[in-house]
């Protein structure tokens, strides 16, 4: 049996809004199933805007109303991330767009997904919406999609890993 851990990469723009989240919540979800063991998870940004900074202090209060807890600092990704990580799981459209552009001379090219694919509810609409610039309700609207998408997200990774 393949027991390598399977390597889950979480992507937004600045790395301390959307991306923290995600990483944060699929882990709650992998350790709600008993699947830690299997699973190595970590967020980063397409930018450096914030390099170094910890998650910005609306989103943790938002998840902290949610009874996940935010860790890590941010950080740029690099392209030897795209080597290593199985799964690259971008939270819009431009970050899609930025990681492809970086992926571009990674060979084998790694499955670089947009999160809102697994959104059972996304009726369409594929972005997590940005909400650095927005109010309160913004985050609370993000955390509900993540929560949604990171379910639907391990129920993806498990079926095609046979977990
Ligand atoms: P994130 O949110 O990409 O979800 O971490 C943002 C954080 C910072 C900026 C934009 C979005 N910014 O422009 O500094």
């Amino acid at each position: 049996m393949n027991t390598d851990p399977i390597k889950v990469l979480f992507v937004c723009l600045g790395n301390i809004c959307r991306s923290p989240l995600a990483e944060a919540v699929f882990r709650h979800r992998v350790r709600a199933a008993g699947l830690e063991d299997r699973f190595e998870i970590d967020s980063a940004g397409t930018s450096d805007y914030h390099e170094g900074e910890p998650p910005d202090r609306r989103a943790a209060a938002v998840a902290r109303r949610h009874g996940i807890e935010l860790t890590g600092r941010s950080r740029p990704i690099t392209a030897s991330d795209l080597r290593r990580f199985d799964y690259i799981v971008v939270m819009d459209a431009q970050n899609l767009r930025d990681v492809r552009r970086l992926a571009e001379r990674v060979r084998p090219e790694p499955e670089i997904r947009r999160l809102r694919e697994f959104d059972a509810e996304s009726a369409g609409d594929l972005d997590v919406p940005d909400p650095y610039y927005g109010g309160e309700q913004g985050f609370e609207t993000v955390q509900r999609i993540v929560e949604r998408s990171c379910d639907g997200l391990l129920a993806h990774i498990r079926s095609e890993r046979s977990l």
